[in-house]
């Protein structure tokens, strides 16, 4: 059992055309569900369409690498149907293809600007989360740190103020995996107080390390930086779940979702 995480940089796949993400949007659309189809439609930008389907099929793509596809009934995307965690908005796998899929026992989404993430673990829970590192023109990285003050802990202010030699991608990563691990749990981030989750990024040799409302989190996290380190990201899985994160093409996408025979 392990966890797999896919990462697709949309700006790398469009070449920055209009005509190149309508093209990419096509690819990806394959096996979206009715439901999903419907929700494609309500986005006024197409840039947040295509991080949306892109975010879908790299799941559904995921999922079905993880099948043994020599079995006699082979899963197709259009089997992969989502539902909802009961309770929460964290989409999971809908009760009648639980029967069908193996391997897998939970998986997550995220997307900001030109990157998306999908992660799916055969055991336990995942959360996955990527963000732009960006601080605003007219501001320095200490101020704008400083307006978030309220949902870091003692310990993650500290370090950022005090200590870090690289802040502002200090900050993301922080924030990644307070993140990574509010999704690996489904709750949502307005049912958490974000300070009661404290974050310390490795350093001098040591893991990182996140306690949630004092106790240690019942995940093993990893955090990274994307493409030229514009973004970084934070995976929460289950602890002794071996993990894998890999840069993917459109290619590599189409190759799952659509069979070969
Ligand atoms: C889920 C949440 C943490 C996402 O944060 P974000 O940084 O803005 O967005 P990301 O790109 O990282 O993640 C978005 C993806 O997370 C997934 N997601 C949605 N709800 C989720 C939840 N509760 N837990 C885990 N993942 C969730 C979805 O796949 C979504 O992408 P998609 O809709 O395109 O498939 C945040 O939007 C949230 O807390 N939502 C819940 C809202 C809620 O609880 N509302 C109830 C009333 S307040």
């Amino acid at each position: 059992m392990s966890a797999t995480v896919w990462a697709l940089s949309l700006a790398h796949e469009i070449g920055g055309s209009p005509e190149g993400l309508a093209a990419a949007l096509a690819r990806l659309s394959t096996g979206l569900s009715e439901a999903e189809a419907d929700r494609l439609c309500g986005y006024r930008r197409p840039e947040d369409a295509l991080r949306f389907a892109a975010g879908r099929a790299l799941v559904r793509s995921l999922v079905l690498d993880v099948q043994d596809q020599a079995a006699p009934h082979p899963v197709r995307a259009k089997d992969i149907v989502f539902g909802q965690r009961r309770g929460t908005t964290k989409p999971v796998l809908a009760e009648q293809c639980r029967g069908l899929v193996r391997g897998v026992a939970d998986f997550n989404i995220s997307h900001d600007g030109d990157w998306v993430l999908a992660g799916v673990a055969g055991r336990g829970a995942i959360g996955v989360d990527v963000a732009r590192v960006f601080c605003p023109e007219d501001m320095g990285d200490r101020e704008y740190i400083g307006e978030f003050e309220t949902q870091l802990s003692a310990r993650e202010a500290a370090w950022l103020l005090e200590r870090s030699t690289d802040r502002l991608r200090d900050f993301y990563r922080i924030w990644t995996a307070k993140e990574a691990y509010v999704k690996a749990t489904g709750a949502g981030i307005a049912a958490i107080d974000l300070r009661t989750i404290d974050v310390a990024l490795p350093h001098a040799g040591k893991a990182m390390c996140v306690q949630a409302g004092g106790e240690d989190a019942p995940f093993a996290f990893e955090t990274g930086v994307l493409g030229d380190g514009g973004y970084v990201f934070c995976v929460a899985s289950a602890p002794g779940v071996a993990r894998a994160i890999r840069t993917v093409g459109i290619g590599d996408v189409e190759r799952c979702l659509i069979p070969a025979r």
